[in-house]
């Protein structure tokens, strides 16, 4: 049976969109492909008000954000972390046999300026974090956060946007971050399968200097051959119809009006989480695309395979908060219908397991 799912990634793909994909295949050494892939990037930079390099990979957005680390950084970056993917990209560091300042704050708080005053090592070439922590449901405060690098270290600034891009306004022009990741299966309501990432002139000129890059998800390929619009490698044709297909969708409903749309989805669910169970974020930082959900003692196993067997899916907690915790997916392409219609599924399972 299909459900509707209104989960953490992959999300919801609506008919048009799939439908927007089953087009003949083309070559993606030829004029067709370039035209595709140009137009797509052009739309990133309308959607996302940027005026950055964009590359994109057949890759989970993970693959950018070792491209990242892989390409920028030689020897040392600082890690900020407040939950599972802040770690991840600390992870990625040290597996790449990077040294890694790790910063943590506490899971279910937001990263405030505070957490890293006066604390970043001088050598330390890049620092990572997470807009949008999806283990916490924590939208952190990126332009705080940013300011506060930068006052103390000329860092390249590196962000995971994979569950803010497309649903949040970052204000990202005036951000002039020097990497942003994404990918396909978040807030741009595509399959998996593409990983994006948005790159300032100056990572571009430290990636011309940096060692052992490798290859595949080597930034510095990426360039060489996206200046001629092309991909470095064999690229997944249908995604790239589905996702030029899902740009011009956002640029017809207006990019602001898609971020009051998630607002307003966030609210609802917010709205009941709190009358029912409680949320884990903290008040003033929470994320208007994924809302983490204390159980407070409900059964999540039953109340899961309940909702499934009525056609509905949510997420369950992830990394520390997994046990205390669900998650219920709003982004993308969902409306206040489909969110009423899954509180309304909630509220009449709850009632019948009291
Ligand atoms: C905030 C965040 N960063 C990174 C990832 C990893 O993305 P992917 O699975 O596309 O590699 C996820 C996936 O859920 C995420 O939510």
């Amino acid at each position: 049976m299909s459900r509707r799912l209104f989960t953490v990634g992959p999300v919801e793909v609506f008919p048009d969109t799939l439908n927007s994909m089953n087009r003949g295949m083309m070559v993606h050494r030829g004029k067709d492909y370039q035209d595709l892939q140009h137009g797509v990037v052009e739309k990133i930079r309308k959607v996302l008000d940027i005026d950055s390099e964009v590359y994109i990979a057949p890759a989970s957005a993970s693959g950018f954000l070792e491209g990242c680390v892989r390409s920028a950084v030689d020897t040392k970056m600082a890690g900020l972390s407040n939950g599972s993917f802040g770690d991840r990209w600390q992870l990625i560091g040290q597996e790449n046999g990077k040294q890694v300042q790790k910063i943590n704050g506490e899971w279910g708080k937001a990263l405030r300026a505070s957490h890293i005053a006066g604390k970043l090592e001088k050598d330390v070439e890049a620092v990572t974090f997470v807009s949008n922590e999806s283990s916490t449901g924590v939208l952190n405060p990126v332009r705080e956060i940013v300011d506060e690098i930068r006052m103390q270290s000329e860092a390249l600034i590196m962000v995971d946007g994979v569950t803010s891009v497309g649903a949040v306004d970052l204000k990202l022009r005036k951000l002039e971050l020097d990497a942003l990741v994404f990918g396909s299966q978040k807030a741009l309501a595509l399959p998996p399968g593409l990983a994006v990432v948005c790159v300032s002139p100056r990572l571009m000129e430290k990636a011309a200097k940096v060692k052992n890059r490798g290859y595949y998800l080597d930034l510095v390929q990426y360039k060489k051959l996206a200046d001629k619009d092309l991909p470095l490698t064999t690229p997944p044709v249908s995604l790239m119809y589905g996702l030029d297909y899902q740009l011009d969708k956002m640029l017809k409903e207006g990019v602001q009006n898609r971020y009051a749309r998630h607002q307003r989805m966030a609210d609802m669910v917010r709205g009941w989480a709190m009358k029912r169970l409680g949320l884990y974020a903290e008040d003033g930082f929470r994320s208007n695309t994924i809302s983490v959900i204390k159980l407070n003692g409900l059964d999540f196993k039953e109340f899961d395979k309940r909702l499934r067997q009525k056609g509905f899916e949510v997420s369950p907690g992830y990394g520390n908060a997994k046990d205390e915790t669900f998650r219920i997916g709003h982004m993308g392409d969902l409306t206040e219908k489909d969110i009423q219609d899954l509180l309304d599924v909630m509220d009449e399972t709850m009632e019948e397991m009291k």
